[in-house]
């Protein structure tokens, strides 16, 4: 009998800054394989000390190593290509520093360089109205839209809570907007 051809899963990396629906991330990356996804994660370091407990788990689930920091030179790359990149939940400081520019953090320097590669990228913030009054924020979020990132904030995406309040992260509407540009990137 001829051996069935695997489907090849869509690759999404699923990057996390430090804000707490992180530390969901093993429910959100069982969800997000449910979708049929072969799901990657990235942390900020900041996320990755608070997840420190988890990452042999969410290492075991994915079958991928989570990854924090830039591969020295000459070591090999031995994540697969993304078809996807979701930057959830992405903290204040995440949000400026992608729209700045400043790449030391790994995550923010894959997902700073996603579009001119072709791949699409879904950013979620989560940040409270307090910090939303900065001016940079809503610059930040203009700049990501400019730079062909697609930005869930406001209405259909993350709405900001009050300080200190705890509301549900609307993961749902990470996963609808990643669905319709994988959607997209098979259709050609
Ligand atoms: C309990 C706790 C909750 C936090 N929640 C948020 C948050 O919702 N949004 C945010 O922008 N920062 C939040 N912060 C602050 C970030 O963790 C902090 O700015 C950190 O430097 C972000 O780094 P990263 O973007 O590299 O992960 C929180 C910090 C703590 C300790």
């Amino acid at each position: 009998m001829e051996p069935v051809p695997e489907i090849p899963r869509p690759v999404v990396y699923l990057f996390a800054s430090a804000a707490p629906p992180a530390l969901q991330l093993l429910d959100v990356v069982r969800r997000a394989q449910g979708r049929g996804w072969d799901v990657v994660v990235g942390l900020t370091p900041t996320a990755r000390d608070w997840l420190e407990s988890r990452v042999t788990e969410l290492e075991e689930l994915t079958g991928h190593p989570v990854k924090t920091t830039y591969r020295r030179p000459g070591q090999p790359d031995v994540l697969p290509p993304a078809d996807a990149v979701l930057f959830a939940p992405a903290t204040f400081n995440s949000v400026n520093s992608l729209a700045a520019g400043i790449t030391s953090s790994w995550v923010v320097g894959c997902t700073a360089e996603a579009p001119g590669k072709g791949i699409p990228v879904v950013v979620m913030p989560c940040v409270n109205s307090a910090l939303v009054q900065h001016p940079q924020f809503d610059r930040s979020v203009e700049v990501l839209r400019e730079a062909r990132m697609q930005v869930l904030y406001g209405a259909g995406g993350f709405v900001p809570n009050r300080p200190g309040e705890r509301l549900s992260y609307p993961w749902e509407r990470a996963f609808a907007a990643v669905e319709r540009v994988l959607e997209a990137v098979l259709e050609g």
